[in-house]
């Protein structure tokens, strides 16, 4: 079972509209809204392929309740803290053209010592149910940017691999824990590795650099590359992943939807560069999604024989 662990979910509104017009009133021609965060994308994935998981993390307030009850419909389980601030909600701005999303964020709600202190207490209570620990997303006000360091050690402890998806001085931290599986994009890894990374070659040389810092063995290192695919750098060597083109509507949840195919297939029993596909596949999906919109299973399985992997 996999226990995903978002710090900071949030209710993802999609305005959909002509063409935006910055200082000016803008009409919306429809809206959506659904349930988002790293981690709760994850779980959706997972439990769209049939897998097993648990969605926890911190949750407040009407539009917590708003999440319990998207996982509810979805039949996602969880078991989410409840905080005494409300999760906050993430507004993005599509318009016709299909040009990238613009995006506005909230913080998130405060955190106290005691919310971290329950948290701890439930990742504790499912760890020996557990095959994998996957934290993700941004920090929560209050939050300390070693939380996941702590929670990796912790799964570490108790024989439970861990994921880590996350970015800047909290995923900097997680790292030293050495996590099993890390999907950085290209950005994101730029910035762990200390130099820009420019093109297929350039990743390349920043997974296996990666995968190094994982300590090698088992450990996973994936830089995804949007439409560019992912290269994935293992105890096999290394696998470049070729995307199915899809028309891309939105990419929010991407590489969480990579993720979640991922560790289905590992947990059904795929060796790993099968897995690979079922990842590239399900964050194909994800894109051809429009809004805030997560893969569902029957677009996963259409486009995975499009999906290929090759040793580089
Ligand atoms: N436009 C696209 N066309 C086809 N596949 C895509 C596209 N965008 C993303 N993907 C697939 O999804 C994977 C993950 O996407 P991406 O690299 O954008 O992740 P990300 O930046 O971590 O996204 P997020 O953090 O918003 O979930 C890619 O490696 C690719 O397989
Ligand atoms: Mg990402």
């Amino acid at each position: 079972m996999v226990l995903t662990v978002t710090l900071n979910p949030s209710v993802d509104r999609a305005l959909f509209i002509g063409d935006l017009k910055v200082g000016d009133t803008n009409r919306v021609l429809r809206s959506e809204t659904d349930a988002g965060g790293k981690g709760v994308n994850l779980s959706r994935v997972l439990r769209e392929l049939g897998g097993h998981t648990v969605a926890t993390g911190f949750l407040g307030g009407g539009p917590g309740a708003f999440i319990r009850q998207v996982l509810d419909v979805q039949d996602v389980p969880h078991c989410f803290v409840e905080i005494s601030g409300d999760t906050r909600t993430n507004f993005s701005v599509e318009d016709e053209d299909r040009n990238p999303p613009t995006t506005f964020n909230e913080r998130g709600p405060e955190i106290t010592a005691t919310d971290i202190d329950r948290l701890f207490a439930r990742v504790r209570e499912y760890l020996p149910k557990l095959s994998w620990l996957s934290l993700g997303g941004s920090l929560p006000p209050g939050a300390p940017p070693d939380i996941f360091q702590r929670l990796v050690e912790m799964a570490h402890r108790e024989g439970v691999k861990a994921l880590v998806d996350a970015d800047g001085e909290p995923m900097r931290l997680a790292m030293l824990a050495r996590p099993d599986f890390i999907k950085p994009n290209e950005r994101e890894a730029a910035r762990l590795v200390g130099r820009e990374i420019q093109g297929r070659n350039d990743a390349l040389g920043a997974a296996m650099q990666l995968y190094q810092q994982l300590g090698a063995g088992s450990a996973l290192a994936v830089i995804s590359r949007g439409a560019g695919g992912a290269i994935l750098a293992c105890e096999d060597g290394i696998y470049e992943g070729l995307t199915p083109y899809v028309e891309m509507r939105s990419t929010i949840g991407c590489g969480d939807s990579m993720l979640g195919g991922i560790l289905w297939a590992l947990g059904a029993g795929h060796p790993l560069s099968e897995a690979f596909r079922w990842g590239l596949s399900a964050g194909a999906a994800t894109a051809a999604t429009d809004g805030t919109g997560i893969a569902r299973k029957a677009a996963i399985h259409e486009l995975l024989h499009r999906a290929k992997v090759e040793q580089a």
